[in-house]
């Protein structure tokens, strides 16, 4: 890993300083976060591992007979070539493009480098800086996905019980808890959360903490109150000796555009405010920006590419002291299928998920890795470019439709604004409690939307109601959407009747 870090570095020392705050960026060097500090207690015993430490120490050493692994030998790979098209090289193009001897082996190869495919590792590095310029010390590690990313951190930093903060409504996950951790949570007598990262979050118990937003994200001066709050709740906890879970939150998750489920896009001048306040109260930020390429402000005719998006308006982009963990994905704009993406976050913090990486896979698929950089090699950045106009155009054309087919179906029953990015538009239903409450007629009339509710840590309160439904525009053609807007409209129609 220390070639690409050390290209990284020299990016980001030849940008110009970002921070939380101007002033607060001028005046004095940041006290760097010691987010190890942090760690669950399985994070805090993830080592290197002897085989791994070896390999680190002789890295670089010139005629090494090298005796410590065990490699399948490269003559034994059943793969002897591997040729794909490649759409979008020119306009209208495809380009049969293979990967060399050297890659193919190495791709069929366990992963040697830790941080991932050396030439694919290199090219996240320097899209991070590019687009990013981190203003603090990073390091890159290729994953398999966001979700690895996810989960990575959340075994790293998050014991049972351990309190997070998230946007009011955050990503659901499919439901996929098991009889027995079901039974083992209603033993502990704890309201499981049935919702945000439900794979992750709900089987270690974890206390969710919903920050109210609006359509620009996580409103700070509430999420200072959620903080705040909390921590004088700790305080009484502890105080009673019934501390079982109350301590202070120790992360704000966050999905800051196009988020999974509403929409929202969080400015940066919120993104400073949000900043600030996790490092008056000590939290580490998990920036997930699943949806940060599928940005289409202007809608279908002037799509950003990778040119017109905001550049250094991440929290990465803000993380003078080394409190962010940022996740990218390939799945958005890619494909989900490769399975990858990239995590970027302070050096020792990658360290750690590097170390529990390499206990769960060893790293993502090493022929994934091989086809997507040969891909955006072949690309190069003008068919990215390309690529991204084409697919951010694509989406902005779905949401005007869905839109346009909501203004049609939907007036007087339901509230949304036109989506900007992401995949989801977000509905208000009005005169609907809540949208679950509706499962049964939305079956009748085959159409399905996701409730609200499913994205909010009191999903399983009963006393809990929610309006509000997530509706996807991202893989349905223009009759579809119509077609689904037309038949939510008609149920929503008719239950406004029966209330009359
Ligand atoms: C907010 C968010 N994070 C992560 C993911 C999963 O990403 P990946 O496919 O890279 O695992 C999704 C997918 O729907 C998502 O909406």
């Amino acid at each position: 890993m220390g070639d690409a870090s050390a290209e990284e570095q020299k990016a980001a020392q030849a940008a110009p300083p970002a921070g939380p705050s101007a002033t607060a960026a001028d005046a004095s060097p940041p006290t760097p976060f010691d987010a190890l500090r942090l760690l669950s207690r399985q994070g805090a015993l993830r080592t290197e591992g002897c085989l791994r430490q070896l390999l680190s120490k002789y890295h670089g050493v010139e005629g090494l007979v090298a005796m410590n692994g065990g490699l399948p030998p490269q003559a034994s790979f059943p793969l002897t070539s591997l040729q794909f098209g490649v759409a979008g090289v020119a306009e209208g193009e495809t380009e049969a493009v293979e990967l060399s001897p050297e890659q193919l082996a190495g791709s069929q190869q366990y992963n040697i480098a830790p941080a991932g495919f050396p030439p694919l590792q290199r090219w996240a590095a320097a899209h991070v800086a590019a687009l990013h310029a981190p203003p603090g010390p990073h390091r890159v590690l290729l994953t398999a996905g966001a979700s690895q990313g996810l989960e990575l951190v959340c075994s790293l930093f998050l014991d049972d019980g351990d309190c997070l903060l998230v946007e009011e409504f955050t990503y659901p996950q499919a439901r996929t808890r098991s009889a027995g951790q079901q039974a083992a949570s209603r033993h502990r007598g704890r309201r499981q959360p049935g919702c945000m990262l439900e794979c992750n979050l709900a089987p270690r118990s974890c206390r969710v903490l919903p920050v109210p937003m609006d359509h620009d994200g996580m409103l700070p001066f509430q999420l200072e109150q959620a903080s705040l709050s909390l921590l004088s709740a700790a305080a009484n906890v502890l105080e009673q000796a019934a501390a079982a879970g109350g301590p202070q939150p120790k992360l704000l998750y966050t999905v800051p555009t196009g988020q999974n489920p509403t929409g929202a896009c969080t400015p940066l001048e919120r993104k400073r405010a949000i900043y600030d306040i996790c490092s008056r109260h000590g939290l580490l930020i998990l920036e997930d920006d699943a949806y940060q390429y599928l940005q289409f402000p202007a809608g279908p005719l002037r799509p950003p590419g990778l040119a017109g998006l905001p550049a250094r308006s991440s929290y990465l982009s803000l993380d003078t002291q080394g409190r962010v963990i940022r996740l990218d994905t390939c799945a958005k704009f890619l494909a989900p299928g490769l399975r990858l993406g990239w995590a970027v976050a302070a050096p020792a913090v990658v360290g750690k998920m590097t170390d529990l990486l390499n206990a769960q896979t060893l790293g993502p698929s090493g022929l994934s890795q091989g086809i997507a950089y040969r891909l955006l090699e072949t690309w190069g950045g003008e068919g990215l470019e390309r690529h991204l106009w084409r697919l951010q155009a694509g989406y902005a054309a779905s949401a005007a439709a869905l839109h346009a087919a909501a203004r049609r179906h939907l007036e007087g029953l339901a509230e949304w604004r036109e989506p900007r990015a992401g995949m989801f538009m977000w509905l208000r239903l009005l005169g609907v409690e809540d949208a679950s409450d509706i499962q049964e007629e939305l079956r009748e009339a085959r159409v399905v939307v996701v409730p609200g509710r499913a994205c909010h840590p009191r999903a399983s309160d009963p006393s809990f109601r929610c309006p509000f439904v997530r509706v996807s525009f991202s893989h349905l053609p223009p009759e579809e959407l119509e077609e689904g807007m037309r038949r939510l409209g008609a149920v929503l129609h008719s239950l406004q009747q029966q209330r009359q």
